[in-house]
């Protein structure tokens, strides 16, 4: 981010805590807001708090970029939708100690956290997260929502679906697909298509049945 950028962060939770102190760790002097449906307090992390959706006429499109920092995938697509809605840009924050390829391509919302690898020609999508130390090889693609929890590991060419979600520490074989709206538990190991949504886990997984 530049000196002059502002950020509008949406969510006031733990996730949201590592998206503004990877902004603050770009840029110490980013002017953050922050926003939430059920905010309890009027500060977080020293930077306003305040209950809602951000006001256009009180935070202008023209000087702040936005971020919805929620893990619930169906709830960071939608707000990200609504801000574009109201006219905002979405803001990507990559934390200072990522790497993000140059020949990676990167949608908006988008957010890299610290230690973690997005490499050669991978593709993220709107809202996604690859958290902190996680690997994402090249030629990956990530759609829209897409969260790829703390140390899991993409081997290349792997393809995510919408909204789906991948544990911590999980492993997904070169070149699976995984389709949207599923969510793999921490510690699994992917080494087929999932097709059909729903919550796998286990090395190798297996679908988690209701009781
Ligand atoms: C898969 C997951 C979503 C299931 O959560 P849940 O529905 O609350 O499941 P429970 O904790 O009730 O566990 C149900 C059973 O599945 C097992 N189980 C849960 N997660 C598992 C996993 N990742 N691998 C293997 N077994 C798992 C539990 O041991 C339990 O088995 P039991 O019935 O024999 O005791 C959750 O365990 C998980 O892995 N979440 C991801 C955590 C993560 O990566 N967070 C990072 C956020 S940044």
């Amino acid at each position: 981010m530049t000196e002059k950028e502002k950020l509008i962060v949406l969510g006031a939770g733990g996730h949201a805590s590592v998206v503004v102190e990877a902004a603050m760790a770009n840029n110490p002097s980013c002017h953050v807001e922050v926003f939430d449906m059920a905010a309890v307090d009027t500060k977080f992390l020293g930077f306003p708090l305040t209950t809602g959706m951000p006001n256009p006429a009180a935070f202008p499109v023209s000087e702040f970029k936005a971020i919805v920092a929620i893990g619930n995938a169906y709830v960071r697509t939608k707000l990200c939708a609504e801000l574009k809605a109201m006219g905002y840009q979405l803001a990507n924050v990559i934390h200072p100690r990522a790497w993000v390829s140059p020949t990676a391509q990167l949608a908006t919302g988008v957010f890299v956290g610290a230690n973690a690898t997005v490499n050669s020609q991978a593709s993220l999508g709107v809202a996604v997260i690859v958290n902190t130390g996680a690997v994402v090889e090249h030629h990956c693609v990530l759609k829209d929502g897409v969260h790829i929890a703390p140390g899991a590991v993409l081997a290349g060419a792997v393809k995510i679906g919408h909204r789906s979600f991948v544990g911590a520490n999980t492993a997904v074989k070169e070149a699976v697909e995984v389709g949207d709206d599923v969510a793999i538990g921490a510690g699994s190991f992917v080494g087929k298509i999932i097709t059909k949504s729903g919550t796998f886990v286990g090395v190798p997984v297996r679908e988690m049945k209701e009781d």
